[in-house]
């Protein structure tokens, strides 16, 4: 059945209460949606210590590509206290390496709000394939 752009917010919401935020509290949960309309979910996942956390835009990326998906079509991003989260320079990054500027990212505003985006607006300069190719020997 097909996830239609509300019902991917609600997913995004959902995968909140995952989250394992024992030091900071702040929940974040995201909800990927797949060029074939797959959806997956994340949430973020602290660590005692504090660099490995997973943030949940990635954890929703890791395990959409670890199902063979390279093609996505739609992120929704919501935080615990709705406060207009965005995903992290980090995150836009690693969503870069597969989806193009033109992927719309959703972001919950609370009160029902949303703020739409697209990852090229997020990160105009992104690290690619082709920003290494002088690096490589022939
Ligand atoms: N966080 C995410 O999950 N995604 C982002 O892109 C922004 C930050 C998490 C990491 C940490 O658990 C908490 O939000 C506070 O930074
Ligand atoms: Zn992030």
């Amino acid at each position: 059945m097909a996830v239609s752009d509300t019902d991917l917010i609600e997913a995004a919401r959902d995968a909140l209460a995952d989250a394992h935020v024992p030091y900071s509290e702040y929940r974040v949960g995201a909800a990927l949606r797949t060029a074939d309309g797959t959806v997956y979910t994340g949430c973020n996942i602290e660590n005692a210590n504090y660099s490995n956390t997973l943030h949940a835009e990635e954890v929703a990326l890791a395990e959409a590509v670890k199902n063979g998906h390279r093609e996505f079509d739609r992120l929704a991003v919501a935080s615990g206290v709705r406060d207009g989260v965005t995903p992290c320079g980090m995150c836009r990054q690693s969503l870069a390496e597969f989806a193009d500027d033109d992927l719309p990212v959703v972001c919950d505003e609370g009160d029902g709000e949303t703020s739409e985006y697209t990852l090229g607006e997020l990160l105009p300069n992104t690290i690619s394939e082709g920003t290494l190719d002088d690096a490589r020997s022939p």
